[in-house]
């Protein structure tokens, strides 16, 4: 399996102070950021968008922004973001027609790129030319949408499924993921560990990612 890298979900954070929370995040130990860029349509609420992005990459140098877009036109946001510093620009399957167009895009402006499936999707619509095109997958373990829900058991074996077939593939957990329910997802195959709620709600962050990688790497 994949390293582990553990991305903390910037949603929980406080976004008066994102950069600093950034910064407090990689150096407790957190590889990369994950940025939750919701649109109004995909999902009914607006996070953030471009701009901000933008400000983070520029005050904290050398950040991996892991851009999770829960937008409905993924076409339409990848200048931006790449022009605002995006390492990784994961899109939803749910969101195209046209999976394989995206990911072009994508590859054209350096961006690693990640492909999303939510609750309701089976892993089977990860067909295996858009795995093999792609950096990274990521099984949603919650509806996208909003942070601090419980936890969907029965995403795992999606996980296990795709790792199965993937076997070096980053793949990628995000929604409800803590020390509670990272034994299931790393025993699955994950070793991207998205958490917001369980990593920015703790009295000790940094101890959180140590559990959360340590598990993953056990
Ligand atoms: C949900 C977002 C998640 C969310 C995770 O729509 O994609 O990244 O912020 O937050 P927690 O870990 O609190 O479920
Ligand atoms: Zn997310």
């Amino acid at each position: 399996m994949p390293r582990a890298i553990i991305s903390p979900s910037v949603l929980a954070s406080d976004f008066g102070q994102l950069t600093a929370e950034c910064k407090r995040m990689i150096k407790g130990g957190a590889e990369w950021l994950h940025m939750d860029v919701m649109d109004g349509h995909f999902v009914p609420n607006i996070t953030m968008g471009a701009p901000i992005l933008a400000c983070v990459s520029k005050g904290v140098p050398g950040i991996f922004m892991d851009c999770h877009m829960m937008v409905a036109e993924p076409e339409k946001w990848v200048n931006d973001i790449a022009d605002a510093g995006g390492a990784l620009y994961c899109f939803h399957l749910e969101a195209t027609a046209d999976p394989l167009s995206v990911i072009k895009a994508i590859r054209a402006r350096n961006m690693k790129v990640g492909v999303a499936i939510s609750p309701d999707t089976p892993s089977t619509a990860v067909t295996d030319e858009i795995a093999n095109a792609a950096d990274m997958l990521l099984v949603m373990t919650v509806y996208p949408g909003r942070g601090g829900q419980k936890f969907l058991d029965r995403c795992v074996p999606k996980v296990a499924e795709l790792r199965a077939r993937f076997p070096d593939k980053d793949i990628e957990v995000d929604g409800g993921v803590g020390p509670n329910t990272i034994g299931a997802c790393a025993h699955a195959g994950s070793n991207v560990i998205v958490a917001g709620t369980a990593i920015f709600g703790a009295p000790n962050p940094d101890e959180v990612i140590a559990t959360l990688k340590a598990t993953v790497n056990s």
